[in-house]
């Protein structure tokens, strides 16, 4: 979509005439019409489309608020708190929690979740230092000068996922400190995933026993639960903390995310009843009500079961892009099990209409659930007639 240019938006002194109104309503509704037409060409964000929450217009009318503890009612009613509770019950349950250990949220996405699980494990070992793998989303080394951590970037391994041995390495060059690990479940470039039994080793063999584990599921949480092999990255693996996306795999018109950690990390952090009078043991003060209510509404609808089918249809879709990218002589690669193909990058005029990030002259490919045999096909046709 583009907009006029940003004078033509400017916010005046006066109130727009019922004209200017027209014209701003008729922008908003090209901008909604646009963007639903791409949804058949959205094939390199992470983020799912295959949604419709369009009966829920009844909530853009009030205001919500889940301020303060989602376990905890605060002064300000109108909340969706016990939506939000089911919400994060659901997750807890998917990363393998013992019902009552574990405490969560719905925060605003991936890095607010990313900060709340390495928030608690700087609290637990004030001396920690952040350990990531280079191929660790971006917010975790902001998360580190956010929180004035040191920082370490550990290897990777041929398929993207930490070696343990760089991270046995970088833990040896600071002999006493406690650790912070980051592995990321799903890692976004190319879906990989840190072996979380293969850092506690290496932290053991590294002398390391203060650490905090997060694991930045974000991206591939319900891959790792619920796909074809199912990975070690939730708390019977000894994860601490960890992130989930609400918009990637589950799907929302806003960012959502879900924040879980062991529920004693987190007594150890809050701050009772000053939140509007409830405790105090979120990232933000006011939170959004809204995506807790399409995240359960979209949830209920499709169960653990239908979830799963969901996570399958990516994975074998990510299979057949493979497939048919290799068809077209487009050298694909993928790591098994993801939802990531990266291939040889077509030029920018076909990059831009598939919405396809590329890096290094590789395009990324994610087969998000909105996205289905078809799609791939009208793709690999336009690769062929622009070779
Ligand atoms: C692995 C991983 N972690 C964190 C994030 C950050 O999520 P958000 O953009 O919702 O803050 C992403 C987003 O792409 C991600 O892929």
């Amino acid at each position: 979509m583009h907009f006029p240019s940003d004078g033509d938006l400017e916010i005046g002194e006066e109130g727009r005439t019922q004209e200017g109104l027209r014209f701003d309503q008729q922008l908003l509704d090209r901008f909604m019409a646009e963007g639903l037409r791409a949804r058949g060409t959205a094939l390199g964000f992470p983020v799912n489309l295959d949604f419709d929450h369009r009966s829920l217009a009844g909530f853009l009318g009030l205001h919500a608020n889940n301020v303060g503890s989602p376990q905890d009612e605060s002064q300000y009613h109108l909340n969706t708190k016990p939506l939000e509770r089911a919400v994060v019950a659901f997750f807890a349950d998917l990363a393998g929690a013992v019902p009552g250990t574990t405490f969560g949220y719905v925060s605003n996405g991936g890095t607010e979740s990313n900060i709340f699980g390495v928030y608690l494990g700087r609290e637990r070992y004030p001396d920690a230092v952040l350990y990531a793998s280079t191929q660790a989303h971006y917010s975790v080394p902001k998360i580190a000068r956010l929180l004035r951590m040191d920082y370490a970037q550990v290897g990777v391994l041929p398929d993207a996922a930490m070696n343990p041995d760089s991270l046995r390495a970088r833990c040896r060059e600071h002999p006493g400190r406690a650790a912070v690990v980051v592995a990321t479940i799903g890692t976004t470039g190319q879906g990989a995933v840190d072996d979380l039994i293969g850092v506690r080793v290496a932290l053991h063999q590294a002398g390391v026993d203060r650490y905090h584990l997060h694991a930045d599921a974000a991206f591939g949480g319900p891959l790792a639960a619920l796909g074809p092999r199912p990975r070690a990255w939730g708390f019977a693996d000894g994860a601490d903390s960890i992130a989930i996306s609400g918009h990637k795999m589950i799907g929302s018109p806003v960012p959502s995310g879900i924040a879980l950690a062991r529920a004693d990390l987190v007594a150890d952090v809050r701050e009772p009843g000053v939140a509007v009078g409830a405790d105090d043991d979120t990232i933000s003060g006011s939170r959004d009500a809204l995506a807790p209510a399409l995240l359960w509404r979209e949830l209920r609808r499709l169960g653990r079961r239908g979830l799963a089918d969901r996570v399958m249809h990516c994975v074998r879709t990510a299979e057949y892009a493979a497939e048919r990218l290799r068809a077209c002589g487009r050298n694909p690669s993928y790591v098994p099990d993801s939802n990531t193909v990266l291939f040889d990058a077509p030029c920018q005029e076909l990059c831009d209409r598939w919405a396809l990030l590329h890096d290094g002259g590789r395009a990324h490919l994610n087969t998000m659930p909105h996205v289905e045999r078809k799609h791939i096909d009208a793709l690999c046709r336009d690769l062929e007639a622009n070779w």
